[in-house]
């Protein structure tokens, strides 16, 4: 894994929405202020948007006035996946709205019951057919994990080895119909064992949880030092913990000095740490507010990474029960 990624484009009304240097809690420290990246770099040459609508759980009937509003707010990314069940509805309102194709970023994740390289190009096709475009600027292998073909069962094959699916993914960036290919939920030895065959492409993400209660900072700091640029899901905790994470008092005092809201500051927070960030609302006035990122001062800014990082993690998403796999699919296997 080679290429480093750079924030480009800066926010420049960031730094004019912020107080002066004497805000209560301020505790005298130098109130520096860094500028957040509205795109990143990926290996392409592309430049992905660093904040993106999430779609999963968004229901139908209600994903397409999501959609709605979050294109007439500003957003130009949005994150899907197949097993999501939606993608027709955002294909539609996607179409209803008027934004040219070449404005936006699509990423759409590959289900696990497709990794056999024949079962690729099929899965990718139906996501094509529902959101109705030509290509995808991101297409993930949504989980490391291969099952057999129609079951939930594990093939143990494809997942000790996932190099045929990348494969054939990588045939798909070369005809064209994805611009882009990454992975999602694999932890550094399953990125190693992938990143050791000889790719022609490199992953251009990994798409993972992030939040206050699981903020990785490890896997955080090995993929900057190695080029790889990581999507934080589930940033406000999900629908599980969004409630304890805006309510933490930490969350609450910074947004309070900054005159911004918890959830601005927390998905704020994310951008800051250099991830991209997929909060995911139906709420028309939530879409808005959380389109609104800007920078952290870095006292404010090392407060809620201290507090994200000096407590046990606790990971939100993890269906390896529901799976009834051997193994938990976040340990370091394979080695
Ligand atoms: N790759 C993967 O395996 C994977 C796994 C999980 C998620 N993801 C991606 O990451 C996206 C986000 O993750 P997520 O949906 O789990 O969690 P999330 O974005 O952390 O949280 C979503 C929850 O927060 C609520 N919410 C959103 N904004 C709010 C605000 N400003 N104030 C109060 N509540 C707010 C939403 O409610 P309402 O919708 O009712 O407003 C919803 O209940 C997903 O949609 C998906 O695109 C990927």
């Amino acid at each position: 894994m080679v290429l480093a990624y750079v924030g480009v484009r800066f926010f420049a009304r960031t730094a004019t929405k912020l107080r002066a240097p004497s805000a209560p809690g301020c505790h005298g420290s130098q109130r520096n202020l860094s500028s957040l990246p509205s795109h990143y770099a990926l290996p392409s040459g592309d430049k992905i948007p660093a904040v993106a609508l999430g779609v999963w759980q968004a229901g139908k009937g209600e994903v397409g006035a999501a959609l709605k509003t979050a294109l007439d707010t500003g957003y130009r990314h949005i994150d899907g996946a197949w097993i999501y069940g939606n993608e027709a509805e955002v294909g539609e309102a996607i179409k209803a709205s008027g934004v040219p194709r070449e404005e936006l970023w699509l990423t759409s994740k590959l289900w696990n019951t497709f990794h056999a390289p024949e079962d690729v190009e099929s899965a990718l096709d139906d996501t094509l057919s529902k959101l109705d475009t030509e290509y995808l600027d991101l297409y993930l292998m949504h989980w490391p994990i291969a099952f057999k073909k129609g079951t939930t069962e594990l093939d143990e094959t494809l997942t000790a080895n996932p190099y045929p699916t990348w494969q054939k993914l990588e045939e798909m960036v070369e005809k064209g119909k994805v611009r882009n290919i990454g992975i999602s939920n694999f932890n550094i030895p399953r990125v190693q064992n992938l990143t050791a065959n000889a790719l022609k492409v490199q992953p251009a993400v990994n798409q993972v949880e992030l939040n206050f209660w699981n903020p990785q900072p490890e896997l955080l700091a090995w993929s900057k030092a190695h080029g790889l640029l990581l999507e934080a899901y589930s940033p406000l905790g999900s629908s599980k913990q969004v409630k304890e994470t805006l309510d933490l008092p930490v969350v609450q005092t910074i947004a309070k000095q900054l005159g911004i809201t918890p959830a601005q500051a927390i998905i704020s927070w994310h951008v800051q740490r250099g991830t991209i960030v997929l909060p995911k609302s139906v709420t028309p006035s939530r879409v808005q507010e959380n389109f609104h990122v800007q920078a952290l001062p870095d006292d404010l800014f090392e407060e809620l990474e201290k507090a994200a990082t000096s407590h046990s993690p606790q990971r939100v998403v993890n269906p390896s029960k529901n799976w009834k796999l051997s193994f938990d699919v976040f340990d370091d296997y394979p080695q």
